[in-house]
């Protein structure tokens, strides 16, 4: 019998949702590719995390820093140095440990088994330069975040923001991680979507660090994630991030048990002061080091619990009950016959028509209905429209729903309408 985890990982490389890495030379471990349906989940993930974050909102701007930065910026972060300590990690649950921390040859989580204690950054290196001599060390960036904080004054200077105010970016991180696992969970490169909130210090930070964590679990449950899923574990002091005064993470309740996919950090003016940035209120004249509360949460493992909490089996029925909005198509248009020229022109000018509008539709023509009725579920395609000997007569089609399974007939001209007002007035 497999388990769930074996049969995502199975369904998601028979479907084109996510492959591992260079497979033809044997993979590369902590490296995957996205395939034609995961990209499509992926980039859903995002534009909604956009859309939530930057375009709903006021005093939020985003940007798109460069992966590699100057050296020295890893050096004032303290990644270099934070990054370099004798660490263990359990074979089992991948948690790390300062080896000088430890008192126990076992993890004190789960019991297993641990590596050996290795100086380890996690930093990736690489080297930039055209000839051998002249080449410099630099680093694939660690955390997204690095980026905002260095563009802290452009963004100032040439927005009219002002305290408190975000800098969101979405980007890819690289991390050299001892133990890559749990399939896309733990990669060496992944993509994280984070939000540096910019704050004046007071007591009130609080408050806002609470503002933040709501928002984002009720983001995670609006697109679906269902909430007994979901909890949020604050980090104890000794296992904060170098620049953490304060964090929470929001965990999964995953097959590998809970899981941590966003975290909630309150960085304090760790950052802004390392990189000798403050903020001048241009109507006092004050000059001061906000603080910053973060929200950092990971696109591949939202990706890999968003498939995980939809899947349903039904007998031989697989239901990925993902949310419409994250689907990667919001509906398959079939021909009843696919030997009735009338009948599948008629279903290409409504494919064509609804491609047009903008609504991401499929097409499916093999096997009888009930096969790709089993095939558009095991993707997550809400809706299937079939073109019948009706369609001909009065221009109606069925639409089928893929979690209730009820067909209704649609005029055909009102189709454009139905899906708008399913996917909340907008198509993508
Ligand atoms: N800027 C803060 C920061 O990077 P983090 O808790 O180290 O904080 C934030 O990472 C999120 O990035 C995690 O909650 C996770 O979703 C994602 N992430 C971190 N390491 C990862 C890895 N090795 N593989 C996949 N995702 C990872």
């Amino acid at each position: 019998m497999l388990n769930l985890m074996d049969k995502i990982v199975s369904l998601c490389k028979r479907r084109g949702f996510i492959y591992p890495g260079s497979e033809i030379y044997g993979g590369f471990g902590g490296f995957w590719d996205y395939g034609p349906l995961g990209v499509e989940v992926k980039n859903n993930i995002k534009r909604e995390w956009w859309r939530d974050i930057v375009y709903n909102r006021e005093n939020i701007v985003g940007i798109d820093a460069a992966i590699i930065m100057n050296p020295q910026v890893w050096v004032s972060s303290g990644h270099v140095e934070a990054f370099s300590d004798p660490l263990v990690e359990c074979k089992k649950c991948n948690h790390r440990y300062r080896a000088d921390k430890l008192d126990s040859q076992v993890c004190p989580d789960c019991k297993g088994e641990l590596t050996e204690p290795k100086r380890f950054n996690l930093l990736t290196e690489v080297y930039i330069g055209t000839t051998e001599e002249a080449k410099k060390r630099a680093y694939l960036r660690g955390e997204i975040t690095q980026g905002v904080f260095v563009n802290f004054s452009n963004v100032l200077n040439s927005s009219r923001i002002k305290i408190p105010f975000g800098i969101a970016q979405i980007g890819k991180a690289f991390r050299n991680e001892i133990t890559p696992g749990n399939f896309t969970y733990r990669s060496r490169e992944f993509e994280q979507m984070e939000l540096e909130f910019f704050v004046k210090p007071s007591k009130d930070t609080k408050k806002i660090f609470e503002y933040w964590k709501n928002e984002r679990l009720k983001w995670y449950t609006s697109l679906g994630l269902k909430k007994e899923n979901l909890r949020y574990r604050e980090h104890a002091p000794d296992e904060r991030a170098h620049y953490a005064k304060f964090a929470e993470d929001i965990e999964y309740k995953s097959p590998f048990g809970w899981s941590e996919f966003e975290g909630i950090h309150h960085r304090g003016d760790w950052d802004l002061s390392r990189h000798k940035l403050k903020y001048k209120d241009t109507n006092s004249g004050e000059e001061y080091t906000p603080w910053v509360i973060e929200t950092s949460g990971g696109v591949d493992r939202s990706t890999l619990f968003f498939l995980l909490d939809s899947y349903y089996e039904d007998g031989k029925r697989i239901i990925l009950k993902i949310h419409p909005r994250l689907a990667p198509f919001k509906a398959a248009v079939f021909p009843l016959v696919a030997n009735k020229e009338d009948i599948v022109n008629k279903a290409q000018e409504i494919y064509r028509t609804l491609k047009k509008s903008g609504i991401i539709v499929t097409w499916d023509d093999r096997g009888n209905i009930g096969k790709r009725y089993f095939s558009q579920d095991e993707i997550g395609t809400p809706w299937c429209i079939t073109v019948d000997y009706n369609t001909l007569e009065d221009n109606t089609v069925t639409v089928r729903d893929r979690d209730t399974t009820k067909q209704e007939r649609i005029k055909v001209e009102k189709l454009d309408e139905y899906f708008k007002n399913k996917l909340d007035g907008d198509f993508v």
